[in-house]
Order: structure tokens, then C-alpha cells, then sequence
């Protein structure tokens, strides 16, 4: 049992206040390896900003919870050796679907989980997320929870069609679970291809045009809970100039679309104050390796072509933590 004060990491309380009032959002970005950890660690001191290192369940089989653990304690320290005095840096559980589960994560030294009980009915979802709250505020660990179903793939779990999150339920979810923020549906999708072409429009060029997130519920549901801290899952912009870059080297990734930025920063400026990206970064590490591969087919040392992966991916994060979310300068 270790505790993430231990490992100088913070919970999600103080951070979600100061960016519910600032009018910005926290970045979560995903991760499962040293070199996706270090671009979003380097970003973040760089731009001098709070972040989120998500973990989903998969990421967590993939690179072992003993690891991870370690990861998250060496990332404080990387954020301090890089000149950060004082690094604002959460470990998170994405998409947690069982209390043992979050109750793992807690004892190796997450400071926050989500649990997700948004695909259940609505009693088993807030009992489920009560058993958690009681469990994580034991031991000063924040919990997320969720209402409303989004389209696409949720780690495992995938669903048709978006079921939006009905306002008139959240008072009653977040007072009976406790929860500490709440992840919503507005029309946000897991994955790269969030429209089909069919949901979408075209502009003069022939650009598809997504339809735009519901503000309209998001704005109900800020009636509803005052203040009260947001999440916006499948949130990837899905750039275009970096699909472009894959598809050239060889890839094949067809109608991909995502939430356009400047839908991202309306919202990073009400109480969406915590915005989640892994489409977008997996997207800038496969366009450098696809095109490192393409340009220098002789070469095998994979620093050669994660070193560059790793800048696009930094890059990336950047432009999110400076140019969308807001949350530069605030660490
Ligand atoms: O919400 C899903 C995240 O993008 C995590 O994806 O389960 O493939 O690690 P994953
Ligand atoms: P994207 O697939 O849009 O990056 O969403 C990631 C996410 O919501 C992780 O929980
Ligand atoms: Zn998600």
C-alpha cells in the first residue's frame, strides 16, 4: 500500500476549483510508456501547467501497475529536474469499471479514479460509484464518475450511438455519490472517427464539418450543479495535417474526424475544467515513426524514430496545454 503523497503527486480537488474559476481546463493524457510520459512531463514544465497522466485499464495491463507506479514517482521528479519547483501532476484511472480495480489503483499510489458505471442503470451506477467515493475519500483520493453513454469505444466497452446526459439527473447522481467531478456526454466520441461523413457537413473546399457539441445540455447541467467540476471525454482534435502525414507513409486511416479546437476552448472556459486526449497523441507518434520509417528505411535503434516521435508528441501536448485548454502558466 502506497499513498500518492508519497510520490508527491496531488489530487484533482484544488486543481479543478482554481480551473473552474480561471476559466481553463486540465489536459489528462493517456499514457502507457516512458516516451509518451516524458513529452507530456516536458510539456507540461514547459509551458509551466498542471496535467493529468491517465492510465486506462488497458494501459495499465500493457506496462504493469509496479511499473506505472514508479513511472508516476519518476515523473514528479523529471517535472522537478526540469526546473518545476513545484509540479502539479495527477495520476489517474481511466475508465475504472469495478471497485476492486479502483481500489487497486488507490493503493498503489493513484491520487484519482474514474469509475465508470455510465453503461449500467442508473441505480447500480450510483451504488457503484458510492462504494468507490467512500473507499478513495478514505484515503484523500478523488473520484470521477459518469452519466451519459458516448458513441465509440470506451476502453473495452463499446457503444452504438451517444445517450446524452440528462440534466435532471446529475443533482441527484452527484449528491447521493459524492463524486468529485463529473464526466458527461455532449457529443464527444472515443477513437479517430467520430462523425461519419453522413453526421457531417462540408465547407466550400470539402472539408467535413462535425456537428457541434450539444452546449446547450452542458449549459443545463452547469445550472443544475453550480460550479460543480465537468469532464469531457473523447476529446481529440484528430489533426488533420498529421492524418495526412500517415496516410502518405503508408497508412490508412479513412474519415477520421474529431472535436474541433475551438469548440474545445468554449468549454475549457465554463466548468469543463478536465479535458481527455489519447486519439490525438497516438495519432503524432504513428505520423513521426511512419515517416521516419519511410525516409530511412536502413535504420533499426529505436531512439531514432521514438526521439522524433516523442518532439511531435511534446509539440502536440503543447499547443493543447497553451492554444485550447488554457492552463499554461497556472502550475
Ligand atoms: O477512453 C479510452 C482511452 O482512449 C484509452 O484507450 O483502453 O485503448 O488504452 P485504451
Ligand atoms: P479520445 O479518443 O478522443 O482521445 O478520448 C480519450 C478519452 O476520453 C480517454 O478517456
Ligand atoms: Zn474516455
Amino acid at each position: 500500500m502506497v499513498s500518492y503523497k508519497e510520490l508527491g503527486l496531488v489530487n484533482t480537488k484544488e486543481m479543478f476549483k482554481k480551473a473552474i474559476d480561471g476559466k481553463y481546463a486540465i489536459a489528462a493524457f493517456n499514457f502507457n510508456n516512458m516516451e509518451q510520459m516524458q513529452a507530456i512531463i516536458q510539456a507540461a514544465v514547459e509551458t509551466k501547467s498542471p496535467v493529468i497522466l491517465q492510465v486506462s485499464s488497458g494501459a495499465r495491463k500493457y506496462a504493469n501497475q509496479t511499473l506505472l507506479r514508479y513511472m508516476a514517482q519518476g515523473a514528479v521528479e523529471y517535472a522537478k529536474e526540469l526546473g518545476m519547483e513545484n509540479p502539479q501532476i495527477v495520476l489517474h484511472l481511466d475508465h475504472g469499471d469495478t471497485f476492486e480495480l479502483c481500489k487497486s489503483c488507490i493503493d498503489m499510489g493513484f491520487s484519482s479514479v474514474m469509475i465508470d458505471g455510465s453503461h449500467h442503470p442508473y441505480e447500480k451506477n450510483v451504488e457503484l460509484t458510492k462504494q468507490v467515493v467512500e473507499y478513495a475519500h478514505a484515503h484523500g483520493v478523488t473520484v470521477e464518475g459518469e452519466l451519459g453513454v458516448l458513441a465509440g469505444v470506451e476502453d473495452e466497452v463499446s457503444a452504438e450511438h451517444h445517450t446524452y446526459t440528462r440534466p435532471e439527473e446529475v443533482v441527484d447522481f452527484v449528491s447521493r455519490t459524492g463524486v468529485d467531478s463529473l464526466a458527461i456526454s455532449i457529443g464527444t466520441s472515443h477513437g479517430a472517427n467520430k462523425f461519419t461523413p453522413a453526421q457531417c457537413t462540408r465547407n466550400a473546399d470539402g472539408i467535413l464539418i462535425p456537428p457541434p457539441l450539444r452546449f446547450d445540455i452542458l449549459e443545463e447541467i452547469e445550472k443544475q450543479i453550480p460550479g460543480f467540476p465537468i469532464v469531457l471525454h473523447g476529446s481529440s482534435s484528430v489533426p488533420q495535417d498529421l492524418v495526412a502525414i500517415i496516410n502518405q507513409y503508408g497508412g490508412a486511416m479513412k474519415d477520421s474526424i474529431g472535436i474541433p479546437e475551438e469548440q474545445l476552448r468554449k468549454a475549457a472556459a465554463s466548468a469543463v475544467c478536465k479535458i481527455n486526449i489519447d486519439s490525438d497523441g497516438r495519432i503524432a507518434m504513428t505520423a513521426a515513426i511512419r515517416e521516419f520509417f519511410a525516409k530511412e528505411p536502413s535504420k533499426f535503434d529505436p531512439r531514432q524514430y521514438l526521439g522524433p516521435a516523442r518532439e511531435q508528441l511534446k509539440a502536440l501536448y503543447k499547443n493543447k496545454i497553451v492554444n485550447v485548454l488554457g492552463s499554461a502558466g497556472k502550475a
